[in-house]
């Protein structure tokens, strides 16, 4: 049997979009294949412009598609195959016309449209006119890539086919191949599986009532899109929210408690890193009504029972992942989050306080201040997608100091 070469395995959709650069793609298919990527690719009406899809065809090994309504290709391989064939999706070159599309969510066209389809990392390698480069739209928009996820390789300085001097290049083919190889590249997290809890839990008191809390689960996604980014394979474990799932994110919906238990339970066995954001109920209804409970002039008296401490069950397994728990507190939090943290044996506990205002529950920002047993790190107010990148940093290393 064949040595497995780097890329022996992976799937990679590679995108053209209409920049002189697209002259480069066909190289850089053929270094993707050469590392042992299997590649499809896909090319927007701009791209077939520079290079004809016969030569990516020939260097692919598959018909190359370009058209998102055509009854015939969406037969063969559609855009939803397409999006859940890939692994990776590496547009390349990536122009100021496509960087835009997606950034708004365009689904015109067939690349824009995978693009939108897919739970693959999507990389973009962009490639224009300095100027054009230079333009706060694209760097509006760049950035907008950014906070979702997308991650952008260069551009690279120097000349440019226009005769200008500045930012634009596009990455080289082997660059952008070595970024798919080197494990850097991929991220600090690659090849490890993390869980992730987040949301609020929902207890039922009958068919129509539930107890509930304030979270939005706003601080677990943005964790969950940050360990993705980082390289890592990301279950979220969610109670219900109204956001969409991050990009390259596998995400298990549950409404109660037990539900959440049972669902950390299955798939934390290989897992790596368990970080529970999540505001599970503490409590719920002994037995929840089975019909609606009638109105009356009585008071009425719930009675309840402690749901189950996932955080610490997971914490106590043995040869467990490196764990993460959340303590949202009205006071004092530090003192006792550091108890939680103690007493659930964890390797890290991230406490906040949820009186603030502007902060916590449902808001936008959030301050944390990270706690483990040696250490400590104040990480202050700001928005919640910045928060977790940060967080994520210092679990990375505290993870990588364990193991
Ligand atoms: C000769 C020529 C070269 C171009 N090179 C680039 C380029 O390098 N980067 C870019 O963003 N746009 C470039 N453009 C403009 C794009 O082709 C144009 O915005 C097009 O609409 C892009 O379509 P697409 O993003 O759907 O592929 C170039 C246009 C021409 C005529």
């Amino acid at each position: 049997m064949p040595a497995s070469l780097p890329l022996t395995g992976r799937r990679v959709l590679v995108g053209i979009s209409g920049g002189i650069a697209a002259y480069k793609s066909a190289e850089l298919v053929r270094g993707l294949r050469r590392q042992g990527a299997e590649v499809r690719v896909v090319m927007s009406a701009g791209a077939q412009q520079f290079i004809t899809p016969l030569t990516l065809q020939a260097l692919s090994g598959h018909r190359v598609c370009t058209t998102l309504l055509d009854p015939e290709a969406e037969a063969a391989m559609g855009h939803i195959e397409l999006a859940r064939w890939a692994d990776t999706l590496l547009v390349a070159p990536a122009s100021a016309n496509f960087i835009a599309r997606l950034a708004h969510g365009f689904a015109d066209e067939l690349l824009a449209a995978v693009c939108l389809a897919t739970d693959a990392p999507v990389i973009l390698a962009p490639a224009m006119n300095q100027q054009m480069w230079a333009n706060p739209a694209t760097q509006d928009n760049c950035e907008l890539l950014r906070q979702r996820n997308i991650r952008l390789l260069g551009p690279a300085e120097g000349e440019q086919a226009c005769g200008e001097v500045g930012y634009g290049r596009m990455w080289e083919p082997d660059q952008l191949v070595d970024a798919l190889v080197s494990p850097q590249e991929r991220g600090p997290l690659q090849g490890r599986t993390l869980v992730v809890t987040a949301g609020p839990t929902r207890e039922a008191i009958d068919p129509v009532r539930y107890l509930t809390n304030r979270s939005s689960g706003k601080m677990g996604y943005a964790v969950a899109a940050a360990a993705a980014r980082a390289g890592a394979k990301v279950v979220l474990v969610s109670g219900p929210t109204i956001l969409p799932t991050p990009q390259g994110v596998q995400r298990i919906d549950v409404e109660s408690a037990h539900q959440m238990h049972q669902a950390v339970l299955e798939v934390v066995d290989h897992c790596d890193l368990f970080i529970a954001t999540a505001a599970v109920a503490d409590y719920r209804p002994v037995a929840a009504a089975e019909q609606k409970i009638k109105k009356s002039d009585a008071a009425l008296t719930l009675a309840l029972e402690p749901t189950k401490d996932i955080l610490a069950e997971v914490a106590a397994r043995p040869e467990g992942p490196f764990t993460v728990g959340f303590a949202a507190e009205t006071e004092d939090v530090e003192a006792y989050a550091r108890a939680k943290l103690e007493r659930k044996a964890l390797d890290m506990i991230a406490a906040n306080g949820v009186g603030q205002v502007g902060c916590g529950f449902d808001a936008d920002c959030n301050a944390l201040t990270v706690i483990w047993r040696d250490g400590r790190v104040v990480l202050p107010q700001t928005d919640k997608s910045s928060l977790a990148r940060q967080l994520m940093d210092i679990v990375i290393e505290r993870y990588h100091a364990k193991n």
